[in-house]
């Protein structure tokens, strides 16, 4: 299927962006209407531009943290696959970031190292010892395809978590654990399942001892989605506010441990959502370069927003860096905010601050007057790459 079939449009003047020559709409050097003006407030407004209800989605995080348990509790997985030393998730994207937050959350209680492996093929040192997870939600991903086919051939303990194609039928065949879900829509969406499986097979396979509960970051999920609904107007409403902030600069967000792989996540998210550029880095690396790259060039002085993730529980020295960042940026770098985590153990820590984020960059993409949804380029560019393979998956 050609991108442009899928995106429903067939010829290059019907392509998205594109003025229209009659209305002008479209054409961005045209001076836009004082009633045109955007606001987060209007719920027409925001199903105008949001048709796919990208922002319902966000929403029904905690739903899908409910039903990830179910769908983890019901796969049996025979004792060995947690008789390993090491665990490779396979995954990109949307698909992988949950691994990287599993990790995060989990931290020292990781029984054994996690890597999440964004690649073709299996990283160094991958062997009979080693629990791969393929993890992608079409079950179309070449890079996730290529690496699960090299840990099938050298017969590897492996487990699978997909919605279906080509990597749930080959996961079927071969008798592997499959952790199957069911939600249509984009990859990024599905996070409380990226989440919720990865937490509840490591936990399962006691390779994170002592797990937080996902039911009570479900409990603690709950007031923060309902104070960042868009029904709430944006006076009262954070997620609404912060995306008004960042509207017209670029965001670089900053986090340490748990929280700079929930930096990462925003960064996606805005690249994903809003369509807009971003940047993370984690702390305290960032305090070793990026707080020298501030000063040129001078006209984009007043470009980045920088938004500086904070976990309550966060080691003194990390805190006392951020005084000090304060004390020495304070005046100069005034686009900036600090977001504390709420929640009663680091998963819940984790959770709400996505869910914010997830939030603010589909405000953002309404300011921007952007269907969050679609992903026309990397659709695009997937195309292209299958059409260049032929039907090889690995690529090659
Ligand atoms: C799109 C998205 C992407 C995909 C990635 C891998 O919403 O989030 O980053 O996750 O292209 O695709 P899947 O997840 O199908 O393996």
């Amino acid at each position: 299927m050609d991108a442009r079939d899928f995106f429903g449009y067939k010829n290059p003047d019907e392509e998205p962006g594109r003025p229209d020559p009659d209305t002008g709409e479209g054409d961005d050097s045209r001076v836009p209407l004082f009633e045109e003006a955007v606001t987060l407030d209007d719920a027409a407004t925001l199903s105008r531009i949001d048709p796919d209800d990208m922002l319902g989605k966000v929403a029904g995080l905690p739903r899908q943290l409910a039903q990830a348990r179910r769908v983890a509790a019901s796969v049996e997985l025979p004792a060995s696959l947690g008789d390993v030393e090491t665990v490779v998730v396979l995954a990109m994207g949307g698909s992988a970031i949950g691994a990287e937050l599993v990790a995060a959350a989990a931290g020292e209680r990781l029984r054994v190292p996690l890597i999440v492996h964004r690649d073709y093929g299996l990283p160094a040192g991958a062997g009979e010892r080693t629990l791969i997870v393929a993890a992608s939600h079409s079950g179309e991903t070449a890079e996730t395809l290529s690496g699960f086919a090299v840990a099938r051939q050298r017969g590897l303990p492996t487990a699978v978590i997909t919605t279906g194609g080509r990597l749930a039928s080959a996961a079927e065949e071969a008798r592997l654990p499959l952790l199957r879900y069911r939600l249509g829509g984009q990859p990024r969406a599905a996070i409380g399942f990226g989440v919720g499986l990865v937490h509840e097979l490591l936990s399962r396979l006691d390779l994170i001892s002592d797990p937080d509960s996902l039911a009570s970051a479900v409990s603690a999920l709950e007031p923060e989605m309902e104070r960042m609904a868009p029904s709430v107007p944006t006076d009262a409403n954070p997620a609404k506010q912060l995306a008004w902030a960042m509207f017209g600069r670029m965001p670089i967000v900053y986090g340490h441990g748990l929280m700079s792989a929930v930096a990462h996540r925003w960064k996606t998210q805005f690249n994903e959502n809003a369509k807009a550029w971003a940047a993370w880095e984690p702390m305290p690396e960032a305090n070793h370069n990026a707080i020298e790259g501030s000063l040129n060039p001078r006209e984009l002085g007043d470009a980045p927003y920088i938004v500086q993730l904070r976990d309550p529980e966060e080691p003194a020295e990390i805190a006392e860096r951020y005084r000090v960042v304060e004390e020495l940026l304070g005046e100069r770098a005034t686009n900036r905010s600090e977001v504390v985590a709420e929640g009663p153990n680091p998963l819940a820590r984790v959770l709400t601050t996505v869910a914010y984020g997830d939030f603010v960059s589909v405000y953002l993409a309404i300011l921007y007057q952007t269907d969050p949804t679609p992903v026309t380029l990397l659709a695009m560019l997937k195309e292209r790459l299958a059409r260049a393979a032929g039907s090889d998956p690995t690529g090659a």
